[in-house]
């Protein structure tokens, strides 16, 4: 369930009808209920109760400051891939006792940065990095906590482009060789081990990859332990899918996720660590844009938007579906019309959605795109020189925007032309 329903004919985010929120401050925009953020934290919290746990968010998903505040007040950790996430983090309130850092490409600057500023952890995910941490950590004279993230050779069952956990991809270390791993980091200097961390993919709907993964995480931990390293934490990554499509798609539940974890690690005396990103941030937020133009072409009908693949990349990166629909309320039995729904970018990916049956939408009418709280704002550009559009939160009947919409002047301004081609 989120907090996007119709009301007196008008969709609302919470209390606030959309048509308020487009009039204050134009469209397109996203918009995220702090409610539905909330609750999907605590469905998670819930799930692991009963294990000592963090749910370091994942917040590739959405960064907005805004929202990484109300994750730090629920008491949430991060999981942050750069340090321009590090330093958000720490800015919404998030301690760096609570944050871990993943991803295959940590710099020197970045792990200096983090050790000195504070960390929980780094998933370290090759030797030469392992190599690099033990450098700086000893120049620093500071002892990095580590686990190693293996790579368990899973099939996720996901889309190509975010699976992470087969032996083609980028990520991690191969299951097979961890144990010499942990033994290498055991022996550096500034190195100190401390779990061990697995995450194979993204909007995953089966729960049994994840199980298989856990597994041999666990048949790991207890080697590792046997070889004499203290193995305290398991940091296992995020993944956990939604459902995109209204009705027809039904994830796991974060509540039998859990159990899978209390099944394959429950035992092991260890603090269990999850990074959940889209499945906390997708469904708490929309992309609401206005139909500029509603043209008939060939044999089909396009639904022209002022959104573009620059606003919501999903649909043209991963062939994604996201539900879209009218704001105002269809009239009970309104025949459904087929659309290609489109945005204005010069190109024919540009599409969102081709032969979509939808509730008819007129030129001048807003509509809202489900599901576009994860991986929606942060993966914008400005492309065709788009301005960025406006982040919204919506608190109850209350609404703030998180992040304007950049003029035309703070956009042009940040390029510079070198004096050698300034006019005579
Ligand atoms: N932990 C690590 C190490 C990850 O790489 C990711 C996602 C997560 C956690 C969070 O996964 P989630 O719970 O959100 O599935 N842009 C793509 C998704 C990329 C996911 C990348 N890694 C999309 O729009 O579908």
């Amino acid at each position: 369930m989120d907090h996007f329903l119709y009301k007196n004919g008008m969709l609302h985010a919470e209390d606030v009808p959309l048509s308020e929120i487009a009039a204050a401050v134009g469209t397109p925009f996203y918009v995220y209920s702090t409610a539905t953020l909330t609750r999907h934290f605590q469905v998670f919290d819930d799930a692991l109760a009963g294990m000592p746990h963090l749910i370091c968010y994942a917040m590739k998903a959405n960064s907005n400051m805004a929202v990484l505040r109300v994750m730090a007040k629920l008491g949430a950790g991060m999981d942050v891939v750069s340090i321009g996430e590090y330093r958000r983090a720490r800015a919404a309130g998030v301690p760096g006792e609570k944050i871990v850092f993943s991803g295959v490409g940590k710099t020197a600057d970045e792990m200096e940065y983090a050790l000195t500023h504070g960390i929980r952890q780094f998933n370290v995910e090759s030797e030469p990095e392992l190599e690099r941490l033990s450098a700086v950590a000893s120049r620093l004279g500071l002892e990095a906590p580590i686990t190693v993230r293996v790579n368990p050779d899973v099939d996720a069952k996901t889309h190509a482009k975010i699976a992470t956990g087969k032996k083609e991809n980028k990520f991690g270390i191969p299951i097979s060789r961890a144990r010499e791993v942990y033994a290498r980091a055991a022996a550096l200097p500034g190195i100190k081990v401390v779990g061990v961390d697995v995450h194979i993919g993204s909007q995953l709907t089966q729960l049994e990859p994840f199980e298989q993964a856990f597994r041999m995480v666990r048949t790991l931990t207890e080697e590792l332990r046997a070889d004499g390293h203290e193995i305290i934490r398991l940091d296992l990554g995020g993944g956990l899918g939604i459902p995109y499509v209204n009705s027809n798609e039904a994830p796991p539940l974060p509540f039998d996720y859990g159990q899978v974890i209390q099944r394959t690690v429950g035992d092991l005396g260890c603090e269990i660590e999850i990074e959940p990103g889209r499945l906390i941030a997708g469904n708490a937020g929309l992309l609401v844009a206005d139909t500029i133009y509603v043209k008939e072409g060939e044999g089909r009908t396009f639904l022209i938007l002022d959104a573009a693949m620059n606003d919501l990349i999903r649909p043209a990166m991963y062939d994604a579906w996201h539900d879209i629909i009218p704001v105002k309320e269809p009239a009970p039995a309104t025949e459904p019309v087929t659309y290609d729904i489109v945005g204005p970018v010069c190109e024919s990916g540009d599409t969102f959605a081709k032969g979509r049956m939808m509730a008819p939408v007129a030129e001048g009418e807003l509509v809202a795109f489900r599901s576009a709280g994860a991986y929606g704002a942060v993966m914008a550009s400005e492309y065709n020189s788009r301005p960025l559009i406006p982040e919204v939160l919506v608190h109850g009947d209350q609404f703030a925007v998180v992040r304007a919409r950049p003029t035309f002047d703070e956009m042009l301004n940040r390029d510079t032309i070198p004096e050698w081609l300034a006019e005579e």
